[in-house]
């Protein structure tokens, strides 16, 4: 909580913090990697950081955390913190780094605001800053506590089988003289991925676990991004369908994420995705299969085809195993007979009352599905979701 001082000048300065929040980012990275290049080439993304979207991210989430503080004082925006602290442990983000950021986006607030920034406003923003700070080392330390600390560890490529014409999957196994144990993870989460590149780059990113859990193996499927008229091709994924094969090895972090399967209870669920959105989703299906779940389980998907559907088979194979599934298809072309053609619309998908919803897919995907759910009567608080980049919902953009 925030002293009473604090509060009142972090409220009377979060309008101008907020106008100028994306320059005192944007310098904030550029001192930051200027005085730390490697932090750029091996640990944050420097397709987000040339796209701009990993800063609006940053930004955005200090800018809420402070509104929750001088609107909410007594509660915590747990969501959110969550949300990061899960993909900074997936990125073995250590305690000591948060004393370098500070340092660089302190002197980038002092260079945007100049004058404003009196003794007092200085002394008030640290304040939130290391409030958000601690908060998210505690929630990392916990994560770090159960899955025996933050650790990259080598995996080998024992199948790698393509799926469509732009997704491949790979299945992985620790090295034959790796003795420690496979950590299990729950139906929902994510691996974050290293990859050596060729200008000597250790680039990372994360990919859904796409299989049921239980097994000694980890499999992710992965979306090739190609380059469009403006945009270069994905650096990651173009590596790993151009250069990673069977016996190949890859660098792994422990599975993390906070999009996880609650299905203890009778509690309806929907599992909406599109596109590469799916990965998650079948693991949770498969999740569901194995254990022998007896209750209502909606399935919907959108995509450019069934050709593009990405683990079709497994989507529906999956489902068709529920005793009380029912699978809504969506696809922009080539539709067959049990499925629509164009984008998902849930107007005529019965949901039933008190039902739990997870969405993947692109925001606009997930904006609509979720305006419609709401519509319906799921309670907002029911409505979970992944976003395949920097989360720019997270802090209502
Ligand atoms: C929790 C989570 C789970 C995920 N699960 C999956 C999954 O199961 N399967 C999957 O395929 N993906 C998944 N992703 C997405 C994945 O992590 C990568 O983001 C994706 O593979 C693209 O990475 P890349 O390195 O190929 O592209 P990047 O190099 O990171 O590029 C990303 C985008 O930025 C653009 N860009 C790069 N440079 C510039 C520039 N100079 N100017 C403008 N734009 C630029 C690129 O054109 C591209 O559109 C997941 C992401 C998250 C956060
Ligand atoms: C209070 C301090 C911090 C805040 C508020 C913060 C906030 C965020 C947010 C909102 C994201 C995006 C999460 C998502 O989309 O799921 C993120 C990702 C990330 N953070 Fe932090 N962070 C902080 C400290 C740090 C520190 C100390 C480091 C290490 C130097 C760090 C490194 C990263 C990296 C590498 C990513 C992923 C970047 C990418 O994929 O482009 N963060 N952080």
């Amino acid at each position: 909580m925030l002293t009473e001082q604090s509060a009142a000048t972090v409220r009377a300065t979060l309008p101008a913090v907020g106008a100028a929040i994306g320059e005192i980012t944007e310098r904030f990275y550029a001192g930051l990697f200027a005085a730390r290049p490697e932090l750029l080439r091996d640990l944050f993304n420097r397709g987000n950081q040339a796209a701009g979207t990993q800063r609006q991210a940053l930004a955005g989430s200090i800018a809420a955390f402070a509104v929750h503080l001088v609107d909410h004082p007594d509660t915590r925006p747990d969501a959110m913190l969550t949300r990061i602290a899960h993909k900074h442990a997936s990125l073995g983000i250590a305690p000591e780094q948060y004393a370098l950021v500070h340092q660089h986006l302190f002197t980038a607030i002092a260079d945007v605001l100049g004058e404003a920034v009196t003794p007092e406003v200085a002394a008030a923003w640290t304040e939130v800053y290391w409030l958000m700070a601690n908060a998210l080392i505690a929630i990392e330390r916990r994560l770090y506590e159960e899955n025996g600390g933050p650790e990259w560890r080598t995996w080998q490529v024992v199948e790698r089988v393509p799926e469509t014409e732009d997704v491949v999957t790979f299945r992985l196994r620790p090295l034959d003289d790796d003795p420690r144990p496979v950590r299990d993870f729950r139906a929902g989460q994510y691996v974050s991925v290293r990859v050596a590149l060729p200008d000597g780059a250790g680039q990372i990113r994360q990919y859904s676990l796409s299989a049921a859990p239980g097994s000694g193996v980890r499999q992710i499927s992965v979306k090739r991004v190609p380059a469009d008229r403006t945009t270069p091709a994905g650096e990651v994924s173009n590596h790993l369908h151009a250069h990673v094969r069977e016996g190949d090895v890859l660098q792994l972090s422990e599975p993390y994420g906070d999009l996880v399967l609650d299905h203890r209870d009778d509690t309806p669920l929907l599992l909406a995705s599109a596109g590469i959105g799916v990965t998650p989703m079948v693991a949770m299906l498969a999740r569901l299969a194995e254990t022998g779940h007896r209750a209502p389980v909606t399935v919907v998907h959108a995509d450019r085809s069934p050709a593009h559907h990405a683990l079709r088979t497994d989507h529906g194979a999956y489902a068709a195993k529920l005793p009380e599934a029912s699978v809504h298809l969506w696809y922009e072309r080539e539709a067959p007979q049990d499925a629509a053609t164009g984008l998902a619309d849930l107007t005529d998908v019965p949901v039933r009352p008190g039902t739990r919803a997870y969405l993947c897919g692109p925001l606009p995907f997930m904006r609509a599905v979720r305006g419609q759910l709401i519509e319906k009567g799921v309670a907002p608080a029911d409505i979970h979701y992944e976003v395949f980049g920097p989360d720019l919902w997270l802090a209502g953009a």
